[in-house]
């Protein structure tokens, strides 16, 4: 048995495992080496990508639209037989359960398939012409270059590929850079780009350390990046001209949800603790604070401890197992001072009893954190973890202040049974999060849906046709019309 384990990636390889000893201990295995890249392997990545660019004359971004689709069915195809050897590698790699790491996949290949179709569409569009106060005019998308495409490791599959698969269909080349966790399940993946595409089309590099000499290079035109707003400052200020480039961000967010006293409890628990505790909260869309309504309050936290505590801890690939270990090396350390800190200033873990916030080996039992307030650092900070914060409030000014206050703007929900009560608050909530889910958890998908965030979320949009987008520019061929 094997649980994943955050090695010393940054020096000579990637040790990713852990295996359990006959008493149950989690023991640190080698499954597997991924290189990681000095700078001059790093520039060799982008010189080639450079090459199969070519100013925009390479082989792939003259290729006609319908080839290149070609290509990537060719691509899918491939990317299915390896189906069962990625699902286990992201089972061990980043400790998601099973059927959570076949949703990824599947949802992958349909993300694939909805974007070619889009594609189809799109190319259809540029075809034809239109005339406009005496200009004849064709709009086409063209491609902007060589791309920089760096994904997460919460879903090194999926959120990858919402970038670096509509880029590289628009005809762009691509640097491909995974996660630390969550790269060796790239290998298989790898490997179908390799006899799929044209060489020099995706070229990957592994390591943080090569990323600021690709940036500095000044050679990137687009960055693609999904992870910590802070990572991404960081690595754009390093473009000579930062201001210049594209830049395609998926970062932080800190989703609130507002239980209204008229809500149906049952579904509203039933739907923050899968908002709030899916792949142990590692996710960018997750619930991260619950605003309750002090009349129901007490119900609402009696039955969250009940739900909470049948919810099992232990290895992903174990049937019916919900919280699994963290990959991040000191993310329990991390869990714990924000809940010691919310401790000190007066909140409480409703389920300590249960073993609410306690560490079990690199897991931990979620805490539910009833009375977090401002002066807590949960309050204010993305936890990306098994905790779920509860903040009690009297009027519902006390979330809509947060709202409006907080830097991140991506998502939120509502629960409520009164549609006039949620008619209310949804007009303005609009124009300050991206989306308002309506008696259920945060979510992203389905993927063809617009994924985006307001203030320090995101910049620009993903989506299938809108990631289309994201990766072109428009360029007309225009002529006078006599
Ligand atoms: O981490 C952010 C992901 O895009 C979340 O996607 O809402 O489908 O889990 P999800």
């Amino acid at each position: 048995a094997m649980v994943p384990w955050s090695g010393a990636y940054d020096n000579v390889n990637s040790p990713i495992c852990t295996s359990q000893d006959a008493s149950g201990k989690w023991i640190p295995t080698l499954i597997g080496k991924v290189p990681s890249f000095t700078e001059r392997d790093a520039m060799a990545a982008l010189d080639s990508c450079e090459r199969a660019w070519d100013s925009g004359r390479g082989l792939w971004p003259t290729m006609p639209v319908a080839k290149r689709i070609e290509v990537m069915e060719n691509f899918t195809a491939l990317m299915l037989q390896r189906r069962e050897e990625v699902v286990r590698l992201i089972v061990w790699e980043i400790c998601k359960t099973r059927p959570d790491a076949e949703k990824e996949f599947d949802r992958t290949i349909k993300y694939i398939k909805d974007t070619l179709d889009a594609l189809k569409e799109t190319d259809r569009a540029s075809s034809r012409f239109q005339i406009e106060d005496g200009i004849f005019a064709q709009i086409r998308r063209a491609p902007l270059g060589v791309c920089l495409c760096m994904g997460p490791f919460n879903y090194p599959l999926n959120e990858t590929f919402t970038t670096l698969i509509p880029a590289l269909l628009m005809g762009n080349t691509c640097v491909f850079k995974p996660s630390k966790l969550g790269s060796l399940l790239q290998g298989p993946i790898l490997d179908c780009f390799s006899r799929a595409l044209p060489a020099g089309v995706v070229n990957v590099v592994y390591g943080r350390s090569c990323v600021a000499p690709i940036m500095k290079s000044g050679k990137i035109n687009c960055l693609a990046f999904i992870g910590s707003s802070k990572v991404s400052d960081t690595i754009r200020k390093d473009h000579p001209t930062p201001h210049r480039l594209r830049c395609v961000l998926g970062l932080d967010a800190k989703n609130p949800a507002i239980i209204l006293p008229c809500a149906d409890l049952d579904m509203a628990v039933k739907e923050c603790i899968l908002g709030a505790l899916s792949f142990n909260g590692q996710r960018c869309t997750a619930l991260k604070l619950l605003f309750v309504h002090q009349i129901i309050a007490a119900q609402f936290c009696q039955r969250i401890v009940e739900e909470v505590d049948k919810l099992k801890v232990g290895l992903p690939w174990t049937e019916g197992t919900n919280i699994t270990p963290m990959p991040e090396a000191d993310k329990c350390k991390r869990m714990r001072e924000l809940i010691d800190d919310a401790l000190a200033k007066g909140a409480q873990i409703l389920n300590a009893e249960q073993g609410g916030g306690q560490c079990v080996e690199t897991a931990m039992v979620p805490a539910i954190l009833f009375g977090v307030t401002p002066a807590m650092r949960i309050f204010h900070e993305e936890q990306f973890g098994p905790i779920v914060p509860i903040a009690v409030y009297n009027s519902v000014q006390t979330p809509l202040d947060f709202i409006r206050e907080s830097p991140f703007g991506q998502q939120m929900s509502i629960f409520g049974a009164n549609p006039t009560e949620i008619a209310h608050l949804v007009d303005p909530l609009a124009n300050q999060v991206c989306r308002i889910n309506l008696n259920s958890q945060c979510q992203r998908g389905p993927d063809t849906f617009p994924f985006t965030g307001r203030k320090d979320s995101a910049e620009q949009t993903l989506s299938v046709s809108d990631a289309l987008r994201c990766f072109s520019i428009r360029t007309l061929v225009a002529a006078k019309h006599n």
